[in-house]
């Protein structure tokens, strides 16, 4: 017997006041299909790019003036309306309290009054599922979650169940694009920006360092490398007084290149962790996470994966960074 759920996401953890609904046919428990009926993202970019990162007490204001109208054109996109909804999901944790707080106080409020049931969500779980929205992913699987505030690897062993076995063990890549991006006044967030100017730019030409590269094992470290570009930039402006755009795309390129040799060198060990506890035939590797959106990792990663033998999926950029569908599912 087939069952149809209507399911609203709401996400609101860091900058992005996100929802999402979604349709799941269901045979018993198991997805049989997700159907994406409406995505709304309202970024609070204009508002945090003078401060070069995101402000919680202003990010957390902006969701609340934000969220009902986001609401709203989430089931006017949907064509349904609040009664058809059977589920309510909201982010609970990880993320900025502020922005929490909002989230779920709003969430409680429309469950309540419309006596739906609610479920509190973990971010990190709505990310590291995320590939499964629109592929058959079979558990047990290897992410790689690089995002504004996390970078780990996860084996996901089913919806419930998940294993780290590395992270960062300071920032995480996408606050280094943004910092980055701040030095070079490329404004917020910087990764889009970043990847844009790297695209011109000579990867070569600055030898910025591969932290923990040596050591075998899944952990990484941006923050040194955050460091050394800065530094770089700084003795750069010594000799140009203004930094030239070409400069700038050079800077772009050899970050860019350092944080992917970096993701690149510990990935290959995460496999072979991956290949060790789980002897299978067909491995998989996906990387979620608002950093999963840059083409460049996308194209490397697909790489790896065919020369590792891995099936690779990543989710389309628009699941990679924040979203309410994720959350739904
Ligand atoms: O997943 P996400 O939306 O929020 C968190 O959970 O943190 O990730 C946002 C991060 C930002 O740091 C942003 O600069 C980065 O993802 N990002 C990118 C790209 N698009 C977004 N980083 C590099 N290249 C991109 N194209
Ligand atoms: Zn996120």
């Amino acid at each position: 017997m087939f069952k149809k759920i209507n399911i609203l996401g709401i996400e609101t953890s860091c900058d992005d006041t996100a929802i999402g609904i979604i349709n799941l046919i269901l045979d018993k428990k198991k997805i049989k299909e997700t159907k994406i009926l409406s995505s709304l993202v309202i970024n609070q970019n204009k508002l945090h790019k003078k401060y070069g990162g995101i402000v919680p007490e202003i990010a957390a204001r902006a969701h609340l003036e934000n969220i009902d109208y986001c609401m709203i054109e989430a089931l006017k996109e949907a064509n349904i309306k609040l009664k058809d909804i059977e589920l309510i999901c909201v982010t609970s944790g990880p993320g900025l309290i502020g922005g929490l707080i909002t989230g779920v106080s709003y969430a409680k409020g429309l469950s309540y009054y419309n006596s739906k049931k609610l479920i509190g969500v973990n971010h990190l779980s709505a990310h590291v599922l995320s590939p499964r929205i629109k592929n058959k992913i079979n558990f047990p699987y290897l992410t790689l979650l690089i995002s504004g505030g996390h970078c780990q690897f996860i084996i996901v062993k089913d919806e419930n169940s998940f294993e780290r076995i590395g992270g960062t063990l300071d920032d995480a890549p996408g606050e280094t694009f943004d910092k980055i991006g701040k030095v070079l006044n490329l404004g917020f967030p910087g990764g889009p920006e970043i990847e844009k100017l790297a695209k011109k730019g000579n990867p070569e030409k600055f030898n910025f360092p591969r932290p923990l590269s040596k050591i075998n094992d899944c952990n990484m470290s941006f923050s040194g490398l955050k460091t050394a570009v800065r530094n770089k930039f700084n003795e750069m402006l010594q000799i140009e007084k203004n930094i030239s755009i070409d400069t700038k795309k050079d800077i772009c390129a050899s970050f860019q290149k350092s944080v992917i040799d970096i993701l690149e060198i510990k990935t290959k060990i995460a496999m072979q962790i991956f290949e060790k506890k789980y002897k299978k035939e067909k491995k998989v590797l996906s990387i979620v996470g608002g950093v999963a959106a840059n083409y460049q990792i996308r194209k490397v990663f697909d790489k790896l994966c065919n020369e590792k033998n891995f099936k690779f999926y990543v989710p389309p950029a628009e699941i990679c960074t924040d979203n309410g569908v994720m959350i739904a599912y």
